[in-house]
């Protein structure tokens, strides 16, 4: 894959570049714009080498139509300012758009065209669409690895008419991915939670035989629990799995690796309720798994700290709730002390898990954590993305 940052001769050139500006918003305000922040360093690479900057990205799911409260405008503004640099955001039909059109204002030196997704075509990786877009610069860059898992005009048919780069956050993602599936230093383990076990079910079958640990926590381990006999009471859980934990099992066996699952919990009789620990045995009908116990973050703990490479996607329990965020946060607190340390590599990945890292500001404190959803899952469950595909 080429790289932009391998590039020398940059000066002058029109580059299209696709970045994830999906941020979430609340009435026209972004409510985090941690995928702003994270590209600033590509754009001041770019204009520090002499580029001219057309970005292109979606925001939320318009379906091909034009809906104003998904434009591009807060962003562009959130983006101005950060830069400090005047961005102009093109609302004219992008179809209609005529490379004369863009940069005809003296000192701009970045544009922005509205909401690929108001046009049917982008996400139907029209090739005349793609065509018109390669038109109006002379390099891609993709530093959109979020959006990569989908073979979209703007990611994918593109690179058949342009030269085509991966941009800088791309390149750190994908390093950071290859350190926890192809070039890994052993041993290594993972931590995996959620609500529903059928959703992760790939990537754990996907990562068993390359990892050492599969350690199952989260809602999702209440079907395990109740897979192994135990009583869960009204906890979540998800109907027909037994089947999925039974491979889990089998292959764990086959592959040598250990999957571990809690050993004592925290309930709450409901979501507000008052925690307290109980041995898997003393679970009763009227209560609800909200965390991991004591004994399990021990050996969570110990786990980690035999680790040298340590991938997290779920936290432990109900984090929203302080009094079931316990088990997240020791977990959470084990990695950083390692990190902090060197003697760990370590990402963490999936909206919960940063929501978690967010909240305590801790986010910086591990190796990478990936901001990508379904993309970094579709890349650990080992499925090739197309917009890595079309770089390569
Ligand atoms: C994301 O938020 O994961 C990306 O922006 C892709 O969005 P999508 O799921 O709507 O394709």
């Amino acid at each position: 894959m080429r790289s932009i940052k391998d590039e020398l001769n940059l000066s002058e050139k029109k580059i299209l570049l696709r970045l994830d500006l999906n941020v979430p918003l609340d009435k026209g305000k972004i409510t985090d714009s941690t995928r702003i922040d994270k590209i600033i360093p590509t754009i001041s690479f770019l204009l520090k080498n002499k580029a001219k900057i057309i970005i292109l990205s979606h925001i939320g799911r318009p379906k091909g139509k034009i809906i104003d409260s998904l434009s591009l405008k807060p962003v562009c503004e959130d983006l101005k300012n950060k830069l400090n640099e005047n961005i102009k955001l093109i609302t004219k039909n992008l179809k209609e758009i005529d490379s004369a059109d863009l940069f005809n204002n003296q000192g701009v030196r970045i544009i922005m065209l509205e909401n690929l997704r108001f046009y049917d075509e982008e996400e139907k990786n029209d090739d005349e669409f793609a065509k018109h877009l390669a038109s109006l610069a002379d390099i891609y860059v993709n530093d959109a690895f979020s959006c990569s898992h989908r073979a979209h005009a703007s990611i994918f048919e593109i690179t058949k008419f342009l030269p085509s780069y991966a941009g800088l956050q791309l390149n750190l993602e994908i390093d950071a991915l290859t350190k926890i599936t192809s070039e890994i230093k052993k041993p290594i383990t993972c931590i995996i939670g959620g609500s529903k076990i059928s959703t992760k079910i790939n990537i754990i079958k996907n990562l068993i035989p390359k990892f050492d640990n599969i350690i199952i926590v989260g809602g999702m381990a209440n079907n395990v629990l109740k897979y192994k006999g135990y009583n869960i009471g009204k906890s979540i859980q998800e109907d027909n799995c037994d089947k999925i934990i039974e491979e889990i099992f089998l292959l764990s066996k086959k592959e040598n690796c250990k999957i571990v699952y809690p050993e004592d919990v925290t309930v709450g009789k409901n979501l507000n309720g008052s925690p307290e620990v109980k041995e898997l045995n003393d679970v009763s009908e009227d209560e609800l798994i909200l965390d991991i116990g004591p004994k399990s973050i021990k050996n969570i703990n110990n786990i980690i700290e035999e680790s040298n490479t340590i991938l997290w996607n779920g936290p432990a329990g109900y984090f929203e709730n302080p009094s079931f965020a316990k088990g997240s946060l020791e977990i959470m607190k084990k990695i950083i002390e390692k990190s902090i340390a060197n003697n760990i590599y370590s990402v963490a990945g999936g909206g919960d898990t940063v929501a978690l890292l967010n909240s305590v500001d801790a986010v910086n404190n591990f190796d990478f954590v990936s901001t990508a959803g379904g993309a970094f899952l579709e890349y650990l469950e080992g499925k090739e993305l197309p917009g890595i595909k079309a770089l390569n």
